[in-house]
């Protein structure tokens, strides 16, 4: 709905391109244009979003910045990163320039670019929003507790050049960072430490933005954020769960199997795990067979997403149709992917094994739906770690994945007591959040300040 009798001005928004980033950018777009902005977004050419799926929405492709690096491993995700900073640079600059040129000068005060909002790892954009003297902002999508986890280690990491104790002290606390153990830290800083430094060092180094957005909600990280904005000289504003926020758009990368959703309906309330390990994880095939045992002897209806080329050496689960296709069809459903958001409100979903990433535990926290917790690197650790042990709505899967220890998770979760006091645990922090972002509460004010932001621009 168009806000009356006030000028409209223009947002442009720069998603990084992975599903997890796409859909919080996405929606941030959709609150921005009920509140009577218009929106582009820019977007590189790999993972591009799908314009007819935003119909409100311009979209602009950056020309030549495909990459010729291929994810097929969690950790390449920071040398990628890297290399699709340097290739958008240029081309971001030149296609904004000519807009702005032109729009000012026809003197047009309507439909004018008030700001930019970019994704933090989309860090060139800070360059040219400064060079174009336009107002930018920067939207972080995972969690509130993970940037400080990560801003903690990076500032060790700077001081003291190594962390020595990481090997064998997994187990232990991590001294100022409770609940997280230094096995729960995001290891992918270590794996690509020099290219991360140099990333974290370029976009701190610019620090002309206005303001900071998390995807994330005073109810769940409150702490946390206050802790953020002690450490940052702009304002922070935790707008957030933004899907809850949004209207219901999809925003998915990948065609979305509707058939799922009949299968649930034929399934009792609550006794479905539904399984997924997001938009980037790998699995090997032997993690696939276990993962399937330990869902079969669970004895419970199980909804198992296997995203086409996740697990190594296999198309699909080519490897399970010759072992297991009758029992596997006698109770589960496998699929390549779902509309997530519609699964976990199902009625018959029961619980969810997820690895944590900050969109799928916030999905899942806003259904009521408890977790069992398989991180599987980045923020996925510390993520699994709150829900587990500050918000206590989940259980930890660890170690080795192994067929008995999945078994024992889902029937902990589904049909043991102690699962059914996390289920109520959840159904209770559902109705927090869900206040949070009514009218009057956090979320619902921190919007409010950000529109007034842009409008002051
Ligand atoms: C990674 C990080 O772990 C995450 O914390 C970060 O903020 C983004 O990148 P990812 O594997 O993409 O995460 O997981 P997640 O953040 O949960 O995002 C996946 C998205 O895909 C969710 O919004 C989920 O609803 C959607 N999805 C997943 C589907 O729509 N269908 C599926 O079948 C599976």
């Amino acid at each position: 709905m168009e806000k009356e009798g006030r000028r409209r001005l223009r947002v442009v928004l720069v998603p990084a391109p992975f599903q997890g980033h796409i859909n919080p950018m996405l929606q941030l777009g959709s609150i921005l244009h009920s509140n009577g902005f218009s929106i582009t977004v820019v977007h590189a050419q790999y993972n591009s979003p799908k314009p007819s799926s935003h119909p409100d929405f311009s979209f602009l492709s950056l020309p030549d910045t495909s990459t010729d690096r291929k994810m097929s491993r969690d950790d390449e995700l920071v040398p990628f990163v890297s290399q699709l900073n340097a290739k958008c640079k240029a081309r971001f600059r030149e296609c904004l320039a000519d807009q702005v040129m032109m729009s000012r000068q026809q003197g047009k005060t309507d439909d004018a670019i008030a700001c930019i909002i970019y994704d933090e790892v989309m860090h060139f954009s800070e360059e040219t929003a400064k060079d174009l003297n336009l107002p930018s902002i920067i939207l972080r999508t995972g969690s509130a507790s993970h940037f400080l986890t990560r801003s903690a280690l990076v500032q060790l990491i700077k001081t003291e050049g190594h962390l020595p104790f990481l090997e064998f002290r997994s187990h232990d606390l991590v001294p100022e960072l409770y609940p997280l153990r230094f096995k729960d830290l995001p290891h992918s800083i270590f794996k690509n430490l020099d290219k991360l430094l140099q990333i974290v060092s370029e976009a701190s180094d610019n620090k002309t933005y206005s303001a900071i957005i998390h995807n994330t909600t005073a109810c769940l990280e409150n702490s946390s954020l206050a802790k953020i904005q002690q450490q940052c000289q702009v304002p922070i504003f935790s707008i957030g769960p933004m899907h809850k926020i949004a209207s219901a758009s999809s925003s998915s990368l990948w065609e979305e199997d509707n058939s799922c959703l009949a299968w649930l309906d034929k399934q009792s309330c609550n006794s479905v795990i539904y399984v997924s390990l997001g938009s980037l994880a790998f699995m090997d095939a032997k993690e696939l067979v276990e993962m399937a045992w330990g869902l079969v002897n669970s004895q419970q209806p199980f909804l198992w997403v296997v995203r086409p080329g996740s697990v190594h050496g296999a198309e699909w689960i080519e490897i399970l149709a010759k072992c297991f296709k009758e029992n596997i069809d006698e109770r589960g459903y496998i699929v390549k992917w779902v509309p997530q958001k519609k699964v976990l409100a199902h009625d018959a979903v029961g619980g969810f094994l997820s690895n944590c990433g900050w969109n799928s535990t916030l999905e899942s926290i806003c259904e009521g739906v408890p977790m069992i917790c398989r991180p599987c690197f980045g923020d996925q650790g510390v993520n699994a770690r709150y829900v587990s042990h500050i918000w206590k709505v989940g259980l930890e899967l660890e170690s080795e994945l192994e067929r008995g220890k999945i078994e024992k998770a889902v029937r902990r979760l589904l049909v043991d007591e102690e699962g059914k006091e996390m289920r109520k645990r959840a159904k209770n922090l559902k109705d927090i959040v869900e206040l949070c972002t009514r009218e009057g509460g956090s979320s619902n004010n921190s919007l409010k300040e950000l529109i007034e932001m842009i409008m002051s621009f």
